[in-house]
């Protein structure tokens, strides 16, 4: 079983993805952690010296060479929104969207500043809106997901969800 979570930045992809793979005993992987050392930078890093279009092309390289099977794989938030990687994702796996209102989801991010170069530089209003426009932009291709979950707070139940919806597909 090959599982790619999908979702915003803060969204609990790592979190989820690391329990999902526990219990499943699947290898777990982190697109940005490979992207990262395979340019031997930090993620911030790639940005600010490559740009993003580089970094887009990473991911993009990345999903579509995508081979390994059997696994729990965790994207970068914007992953899925460009080089049409939603479709790829949808042809390689099941696909699950870990769902977080704008309101939570600032609240992680504003809390973690310094990981996320799309909020570098930005008041807390300006990040507010940040995440509230990219989540209206990236809506489109995040409910194209196989499977859907609202990540609001206990994740052992949310784990538990995503194991009986993957069964009984
Ligand atoms: C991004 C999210 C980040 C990382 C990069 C771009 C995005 O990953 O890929 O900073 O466009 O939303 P996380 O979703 O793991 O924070």
């Amino acid at each position: 079983m090959t599982i790619f979570l999908i979702g915003m930045p803060g969204s609990g992809k790592t979190t989820i993805g690391k329990m999902l793979s526990e219990k499943l005993d699947l290898p777990y992987f982190d697109t940005d952690e490979i992207i990262s050392r395979m340019e031997g930078k930090a993620i911030p890093e790639i940005f600010e010296t490559l740009g993003e279009s580089y970094f887009r092309q990473q991911e993009a390289d990345l999903i579509s060479n995508w081979k390994l099977h059997h696994a729990v794989i965790s994207t970068g938030g914007g992953l899925p929104c460009y080089h049409d990687l939603m479709n790829i994702l949808l042809s390689k796996g099941h696909v699950i969207w870990l769902k977080v209102s704008a309101a939570t989801l600032s609240e992680r991010i504003l809390s973690e500043p310094n990981q996320r170069p799309l909020f570098f530089n930005k008041t807390k209003d300006e990040s507010i809106k940040t995440i509230k426009k990219m989540l209206a932009d990236r809506k489109d291709f995040y409910q194209q997901a196989n499977i859907k979950v609202l990540n609001d707070g206990n994740t052992e139940d949310v784990v538990k969800k995503i194991i009986v919806k993957l069964y009984s597909m």
